[in-house]
């Protein structure tokens, strides 16, 4: 079995795995409720937040939809800040159910301009909330977070935020960024398969729930927290995941989030230095690069899909390609999660054996 280098799924701890195979229990018995009730709180410990929260069984997509109809009203403004494919979703989502989106877009590979976000609130004022991506997986770029938040703040608007890829790797701090609803999906930095969302919601969120029209049901945030005062989800939730995610929440505190994001950020260096060092190129302003996904540019004569290829076929690394325009342009290195140093290494020494093989002549 070779390396998964994507950004999400992540490899998985053979513990984590192994917990998945516990036999089912009643979702609606004690011992469900105990391991919800632990679980929820640890995820507030790395969310470093106090508000609700909430797992939802669905990927991180499930979760950026239930940001938006909890929240929102048809013809509600909202303001689209953009710098890639996945910010391009957030604001699809809240297009389809009736939003009147204001899109405020940066080139892909850059990040979010702030003057620009202050502008664009200063030139509308019926905005109700901004939709923000803190780290664009698509093109390896973190946003500044703290400094959209500040600005959003200072227009008392709401702050929605896509950190499916980053919560739990780079730092947030849920409740002094000021994130109404931030959202994140257990396949990136939590070390566990795919099936869970996990999305904070603060006091400021629920008073826009009160007035929000957007029709909701299966993401319904009252249904969740009446159903988490029992121990419970509303629906069955993916329980093997559930059992997943309360062996890695462990191994999370155990190493203790500042060093987690401290790893991450070495991680995410030496993929940068590695990539440089062969010669290629950051995709992302680097000031603004990721540490959980590095995304690299296609020099002249690179065939991306042949390089992806051997380096699948042999050194049994699964590299990602690039995402819609991006595609045979870019690939990108994911390293979240379960990753060391040694793991980029690996992959920076087997793009060294590779890139000569993969020119496009
Ligand atoms: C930043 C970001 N937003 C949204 C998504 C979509 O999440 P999912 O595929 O879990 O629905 C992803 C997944 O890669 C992501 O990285």
């Amino acid at each position: 079995m070779g390396q998964l280098r994507i950004p999400g799924p992540t490899p998985c701890p053979t513990e984590v795995l192994q917990a998945m195979a516990r036999p089912m229990i009643n979702h609606r018995g004690p011992e469900f409720a105990q391991i919800l009730y632990d679980v929820t709180d640890k995820l507030k410990q790395l969310f470093q937040t106090k508000n609700d929260l909430f797992l939802l069984t669905c990927s991180g997509t499930g979760g950026l939809e239930a940001a938006i109809v909890n929240t929102l009203s048809p013809g509600d403004k909202v303001l689209s800040v953009t710098v890639g494919f996945f910010g391009e979703r957030f604001a699809e989502i809240a297009e389809q159910f009736g939003a009147e989106v204001i899109p405020l877009r940066f080139e892909w590979g850059r990040a979010v301009d702030i003057d620009s976000v202050r502008r664009a609130l200063q030139a509308e004022p019926k905005i109700k909330a901004v939709l923000v991506t803190q780290n664009e997986t698509s093109t390896g770029v973190t946003n500044d977070l703290a400094a959209i938040s500040a600005v959003v703040k200072e227009f008392d608007k709401l702050l929605l935020v896509d950190a499916i890829s980053s919560l739990g790797s780079i730092n947030l701090p849920v409740d002094d960024w000021h994130c109404d609803v931030a959202v994140t999906a257990s396949q990136k930095g939590w070390m566990v398969p795919p099936g869970l969302a996990m999305v904070s919601v603060s006091p400021e969120a629920w008073q826009a729930y009160e007035k929000a029209k957007m029709p909701r049901f299966t993401w319904d945030f009252t249904r969740a927290k009446s159903y988490l005062e029992r121990g419970q989800t509303p629906w069955t939730p993916a329980v093997s995941i559930v059992f997943a995610l309360s062996v890695s929440l462990d191994m999370m505190l155990k190493e203790g989030l500042a060093n987690i994001v401290a790893r991450h950020a070495r991680v995410g260096k030496v993929a940068r230095d590695g990539v440089k060092s062969l010669g290629l190129s950051l995709f992302a302003e680097e000031k603004y690069a990721s540490n959980t996904v590095t995304a690299v540019t296609a020099r002249e004569g690179l065939d991306i899909k042949k390089l992806v290829k051997i380096i699948r076929e042999e050194h049994q690394i699964v590299l990602a390609g690039g995402q819609q325009s991006l595609e045979g342009k870019i690939f990108r290195i994911g390293h979240l999660g379960w990753v060391t140093k040694d793991d980029i290494a690996a992959v920076i020494s087997a793009l060294k054996v590779a890139l000569p093989k993969a020119g496009t002549a």
